[in-house]
């Protein structure tokens, strides 16, 4: 996808117009991770249950999925659900986790349709078996996309990731009889789940919050950090359009003196 696939939905005169003009396209995120925050938020100040929040939130991931293929990002990860949101009511978690079922019913054909290659990122054995099932389904039907990846990132926690990576680096090291020293930075990032994806340029979090709450704690070590006080339910197209503007304005010095 490029330019003209945006071009196609974005109306000329509008805001969006002039943001999508504003984007350099030679310079785009490879990686986009967000930290999708706020459904309880909107929901409260609807006098609606929480629970209505995250249906809302549903639009918002289907706008920004479709807009990441049509800007040609390789890879767009989603936080939907942490290890730790296990402590909200049970309800609502099954709640969370019949939406996700929903979803990826409703919008498989759509995937495919746009070429998009669907992975769960987290510790999935830890999920219901409806859910499980639904998801493998997912994975397998667009295993052979060759456009976006769309990651979601499920009963994930940055902590656990790495953990379970030294674990299994170790066994590694351990079974081949080779020197601790001999571990490099690459053959931990080659044990994450995230393995062979080059690591998110810009991490975006909305409604405000100013923390990485367990996400993609190794892979974010250089990433571009964009938080805004729109609700996940609110966040649109042009929201992650301005984002991505943003981020072409940074100058990024990974520790040296920069560029510009
Ligand atoms: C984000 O919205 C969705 C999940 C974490 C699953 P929240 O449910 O955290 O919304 P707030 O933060 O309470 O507003
Ligand atoms: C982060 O949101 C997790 C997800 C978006 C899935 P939370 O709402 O759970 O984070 P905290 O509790 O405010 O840090
Ligand atoms: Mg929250």
């Amino acid at each position: 996808m490029a330019l003209q696939d945006l071009l196609e939905v974005v109306p000329a005169g509008s805001e969006e117009r002039s943001l999508v003009q504003a984007i350099d396209w030679t310079r785009l995120p490879r990686h986009v991770a967000v930290i999708m925050d706020g459904n309880g938020r909107w929901a409260r100040q609807r006098h609606k249950r929480r629970v209505e929040g995250h249906r809302a939130g549903i639009d918002s991931v289907r706008d920004v999925v479709e807009t990441s293929a049509r800007l040609g990002l390789e890879v767009l990860t989603l936080y939907a659900f942490s290890v730790e949101n296990w402590k909200r009511p049970p309800t609502e978690v099954r709640t969370l986790m019949g939406l996700l079922k929903h979803y990826l019913r409703m919008e498989l054909d759509t995937l495919l349709r746009n070429d998009i290659r669907f992975q769960v990122i987290g510790r999935m054995e830890d999920l219901p078996g409806d859910v499980q099932k639904e998801l493998e389904r997912g994975m397998e039907r667009t295993r052979h996309a060759k456009g976006l990846v769309f990651n979601i990132a499920l009963n994930y926690g940055g902590r656990a990731e790495i953990k379970d990576a030294v674990q299994q680096l170790l066994a590694d090291v351990v079974a081949n009889g080779q020197d601790p020293s001999s571990i490099t930075e690459e053959a931990i990032s080659a044990r994450l789940y995230t393995a062979g994806l080059p690591d998110p340029d810009l991490l975006i979090r909305t409604s405000g919050e100013m923390r990485i709450s367990n996400f993609l704690l190794w892979q974010i070590a250089y990433s571009e950090i964009w938080v805004t006080e729109v609700l996940w339910p609110d966040f649109r197209r042009r929201h992650l359009l301005q984002a991505i503007a943003d981020y072409q304005k940074r100058d990024r010095r990974y520790g040296g003196i920069g560029g510009a």
